[in-house]
């Protein structure tokens, strides 16, 4: 009799991902005939720039570019994400040394933990996060330290919190500002601070930066190579997902000083043989097109947070308008779960949000939308969550 073959303890440690079951829902729910209206994940309905198209349906024509890309890739490419750090947050990068292209940056982010954790080597993950930190840790068998993003701390991670003894062991602080799922965003001292301990207690600082592009009412998000420092200990993080209406093209990089980008190279070396060069090519004409797409993208995200925002406090919910993120994070009134309320507001109106339990304990007695759709569509799942809030404010009061 054949006997099956079983993963390992590191593989049952990773939880259920949160947006699995979401679309064979969806798929039941539609046939059903129910209009649907997914504000669940952060993957918006609008157009990449036209110009980048152009550039990957000519790049993708190109034989050399349908090589293998290794780890250098398009030199094109490096040049492109060097002249726009430098334009966008007035830093020197070398195209060469300190760049890393991606499939996408989850891909990195969650590949640097086979670097930098092992058994007994912890990382400070906020919870709620993005899943790609635990998982990273997780696959890697480091030990998760979840650190609670509330309100209390303004959604930061205070490292004066964290016990001493888990600090010395810290391989890794994951930080994400503009944030997912909170949408908050970090004051500058606070980073400056941040970085200044990661210095002195030797944690590689991963900065996920993949929201600076996506803020409003002028605000800038900073990039962590601003702080003073943060060359020794810091890696960051982009995306061309959000910024450019990009999530399927997979495209993004992280930028670090040579004595880290290289071990990410090297891990990359042995699990993948780099990014579709086509993609890089129209990586590209993205930057490059930055001044002209940016402003009217930002206004169609800056619509939708104002409609958001509106309809969701008209239905009975009380929201802050986010200076940053395609999110708004709503607080539950009373006692009722995250997750039922987002059950009943899928099964009984069609319209799916994330639960904050989804990201983690610490993420309980909220739930987070997504600016995916028009603000019209914002506003009738708005009100269809305004029925749901009503009837279960009924049944738990
Ligand atoms: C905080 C955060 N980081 C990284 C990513 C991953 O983006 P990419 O599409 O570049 O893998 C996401 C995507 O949702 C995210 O929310």
């Amino acid at each position: 009799m054949a006997s099956t073959p079983q993963p390992v303890g590191r593989f049952r440690t990773l939880p259920d991902y949160p947006l699995a079951a979401i679309p064979q829902k969806k798929r039941e729910l539609a046939a059903r005939g129910v209009d649907v209206i997914d504000l669940g994940a952060g993957d918006s309905d609008l157009a990449a720039p036209v110009g980048v198209v152009e550039a990957l349906t000519k790049a993708a024509a190109t034989p050399a570019l349908n090589r293998y890309g290794f780890g250098l890739g398009l030199v094109a490419f490096r040049e492109a994400i060097a002249a726009w750090m430098l334009k966008r947050f007035a830093l020197r990068i070398d195209p060469l040394q300190e760049i890393v292209p991606l499939i996408g940056s989850k891909e990195g982010i969650s590949h640097l933990a086979l670097a930098y954790l092992e058994p007994g080597r912890l990382a400070i993950i906020p919870e709620p996060g993005y899943n790609a930190y635990q998982g990273g840790a997780l696959l890697a068998s480091g030990e998760p330290y979840r650190y609670a993003l509330r309100p209390r701390t303004n959604f930061l991670i205070d490292l004066d919190e964290v016990p001493d003894e888990t600090l010395r062991r810290t391989g890794i602080l994951y930080l994400n500002y503009p944030n997912n799922p909170t949408a908050a965003i970090a004051p500058r001292d606070y980073l400056a601070r941040v970085v200044e301990r990661c210095r002195e207690l030797g944690i590689l600082l991963v900065y996920d930066n993949a929201y600076s592009e996506l803020a409003f009412d002028g605000y800038v998000p900073p990039s962590i190579f601003e702080f003073e420092g943060a060359r020794d200990v810091a890696i960051e993080f982009h995306s061309l997902s959000k910024t450019y209406n990009m999530t399927g093209w997979r495209c993004g990089w992280a930028v670090a000083a040579p004595h880290i980008a290289s071990v990410l190279t090297k891990v990359k070396t042995f699990v993948d043989t780099g990014q579709f060069m086509a993609v890089q090519a129209a990586g590209v004409a993205a930057l490059e097109s930055y001044d002209a797409f940016i402003p009217g993208n930002i206004a169609a995200f800056k619509a939708r947070r104002d409609a958001a925002v509106s309809a969701f406090r008209t239905a009975g919910f009380a929201c802050d308008t986010p200076k940053a993120t395609m999110y708004l994070w709503i607080p539950l009134p009373g006692e009722i779960p995250s997750a039922l309320f987002a059950e009943r507001l899928l099964d009984d109106e069609g319209v799916v949000v994330m639960p904050g339990s989804a990201f983690g304990a610490g993420g309980e007695g909220f739930f987070r939308i997504s600016f995916v759709t028009s603000p019209a569509r914002i506003a009738e799942a708005a009100q269809r969550a305004g029925r749901v809030l009503a009837s279960m404010g009924a049944e738990v009061g």
